[in-house]
C-alpha cells in the first residue's frame, strides 16, 4: 500500500448505501472471551484489522489455536485455565490500547511470566490506570514508568477488590471485569460510565453479573466463576468507522448515505446525538436488538445549517472516538462550540486534543485550549483553497481518516502523510471512499 495520498477535489454529490466492517472493540472482546471459553467459538464479519490480528497474535502466544478465514474466524478454547506458555513469552499488542489493557486481566492467574510489548505509540501511553487495580488483585507487574515493556505474572490466590474507576474508562472496567471472573468472591465496580460490551456479553453468557446506575455511576458488581461454553457471535458494523461516513455526508452537498446494520450500543452513540443536536440530519432505523447490543441502520443527508453546541459532560464517554470529527463538524458550524473536561483525548493513540487544535488551526479556524477544554469558533463559510500537509500525528488511525474526511467536505489540495495507519481500524476505507466516487491518488 502507497504510504502518502494526494486529494485535490472535494467529493461530488453521492447517494449511497454502505457496510462498515465490524465492530473494534467487539471483536477484540469476542477473541479474547472466546480464548478462555470451553469448545469453540466461531465469529462472522470479524474486523480483519492490525489491532485485531494483534488481539489473534496474543490469544496464540497463550497456547490458544484458531482459524481465519473469509467466512469466520473459529477460536479453540480451552476453558478458564486454559492458557498454557513458557516463562518470558513476549506478546506484542501493537497499536491496541484494548487488547494491551484488557490482557492484564486474561494473566490475573498465570504462572508463567509474560512481556508485553506495543509499538511506539502504545508504548507511550500510560498503564497506570491498569497496573493499580491488577496489583490490588495480586499480580505481579514490572515496569518503567508504568509504560510499556510490562513483565506481567500471575498469582495463585487472587483477591477480590472494590474499585471506583474515575476516568470513565471502559479498557480499566473490562480489564478489572476479566480479572474478577478468575477470582473467587464478589468483585466490585464504581465507574464512571463508558462503553458496556463487557457487561453485555457476560449477561448474553448468563455470568453472574449485576449492574445499576446510581447518581452518576455504574454499579457493577461480579462473582468469580469455574468456566462458561464458546459461543458464536455475528459482529455488527462499527459505530466508530461508520462516522466518518456520517460527516463526510453532512458536509458534501446534496448527498444521502444509508450505512446498514451498525451497533448503536447508547455508550457508543454520543456522535450522533450530538450532530442531531447541531442540525444534523441522521434517522436510525430497523433496530434490532442481538445478543443484547442495539443494532440499526443509519441513515444521514447533507446538512448545510449546522450549529454550535455547548457539549455536556456526560457525552464525553459516549463520543470518546469521535471528538475529531465532531470537532471538525464544529468548524463549519454557526457560533463557539465549547468542550469541557475531555483532558482524555490526549491520552489516545496521539494526543488528540493537541492534534485537533493544531488541524484546526491549519484550516483556518481559531479556537480556545486549555489542559482539559477546548473551544471553536465555527466558520459556516469555511472554504479551503490552500495545500495542506498532515504528517508526524503517531500514525493515529483516527487522526489519518479525519484528514481524507476534511479534504474531500472542506476542498483544498492535500497531502496526507503515514496512511498505513488506517489499517488499524478500518483497512478498506479508502476503497469505499472511492466507491463513493472520491478522487484520492
Ligand atoms: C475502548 C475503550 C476506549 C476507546 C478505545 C476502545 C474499548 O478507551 O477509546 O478506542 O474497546 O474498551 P478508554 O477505555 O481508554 O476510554
Amino acid at each position: 500500500m502507497k504510504k502518502t495520498a494526494y486529494i485535490n477535489e472535494k467529493i461530488e454529490s453521492f447517494n449511497s448505501k454502505i457496510y462498515v466492517p465490524g465492530d473494534k472493540s467487539l471483536s477484540i472482546r469476542w477473541i479474547l472471551m472466546a480464548s478462555q471459553a470451553v469448545g469453540t467459538s466461531v465469529a462472522y464479519n470479524l474486523l480483519k484489522s492490525e489491532d485485531v490480528f494483534s488481539a489473534l497474535n496474543a490469544i496464540k502466544k497463550l497456547g490458544i489455536n484458531y482459524k481465519l478465514n473469509k467466512k469466520n474466524c473459529k477460536i479453540f478454547g480451552k476453558g478458564l485455565n486454559g492458557y498454557s506458555f513458557k516463562n518470558n513469552t513476549i506478546i506484542n499488542a501493537g497499536n491496541s490500547g484494548t487488547l494491551a489493557r484488557l490482557i492484564f486481566g486474561l494473566l490475573v492467574k498465570s504462572k508463567n511470566q509474560i512481556i508485553l510489548k506495543g509499538d511506539k505509540s502504545l508504548s507511550k501511553r500510560d498503564f497506570s490506570r491498569v497496573i493499580r487495580p491488577m496489583k490490588m488483585f495480586g499480580q505481579n507487574i514490572k515496569s518503567k514508568n508504568q509504560k510499556l515493556p510490562i513483565k506481567i505474572k500471575g498469582t495463585n490466590y487472587p483477591r477480590p477488590i472494590n474499585y471506583k474507576e474515575t476516568k470513565g474508562s471502559a479498557q480499566v472496567k473490562s480489564c478489572i471485569l476479566l480479572a474478577a471472573m478468575k477470582t473467587p468472591g464478589k468483585t466490585k465496580i464504581t465507574s464512571i460510565p463508558s462503553r458496556d460490551h463487557t457487561e453485555k456479553l457476560f449477561k448474553y453468557l448468563k455470568l453472574p453479573i449485576r449492574t445499576s446506575r446510581e447518581k452518576k455511576f455504574d454499579l457493577i458488581s461480579f462473582k468469580g466463576i469455574k468456566n462458561y461454553k464458546g459461543f458464536d457471535y455475528e459482529i455488527p458494523g462499527d459505530i466508530s468507522s461508520s462516522s466518518f461516513f456520517i460527516v463526510l455526508t453532512l458536509l458534501a452537498k446534496n448527498s444521502k448515505i444509508l450505512i446498514k446494520n451498525v451497533n448503536i450500543n447508547k455508550s457508543r452513540t454520543g456522535i450522533i446525538d450530538i450532530l442531531k443536536t447541531m442540525n444534523a440530519k441522521i434517522i436510525l432505523k430497523n433496530r434490532k436488538n442481538y445478543k443484547g447490543e442495539l443494532i440499526a441502520d443509519i441513515f444521514v443527508k447533507s446538512s448545510s445549517k449546522l450549529k454550535s453546541i455547548n457539549c455536556p459532560v456526560k457525552m464525553n464517554s459516549r463520543t470518546i472516538d469521535e471528538f475529531l470529527l465532531v470537532f471538525l463538524v464544529c468548524a463549519k458550524a454557526n457560533g463557539v462550540s465549547k468542550f469541557n473536561k475531555i483532558g482524555e483525548l490526549r491520552n489516545k493513540e496521539t494526543d488528540r486534543l493537541r492534534f485537533a487544535n493544531n488541524f484546526l488551526n491549519k484550516i483556518g479556524i481559531k479556537t480556545k485550549i486549555t489542559n482539559n477544554n477546548f473551544k471553536i469558533y465555527g466558520k459556516p463559510n469555511l472554504k479551503l483553497n490552500k495545500t495542506y500537509k498532515i504528517q508526524k500525528f503517531d500514525k493515529d488511525h483516527r487522526a489519518c481518516m479525519l484528514s481524507f474526511i476534511a479534504a474531500l467536505g472542506l476542498g483544498g489540495k492535500w497531502i496526507i502523510h503515514d496512511i498505513d495507519s488506517i489499517n488499524t481500524s478500518f483497512p478498506n476505507f479508502v476503497s469505499l471512499l472511492k466507491n463513493l466516487g472520491a478522487k484520492i491518488n
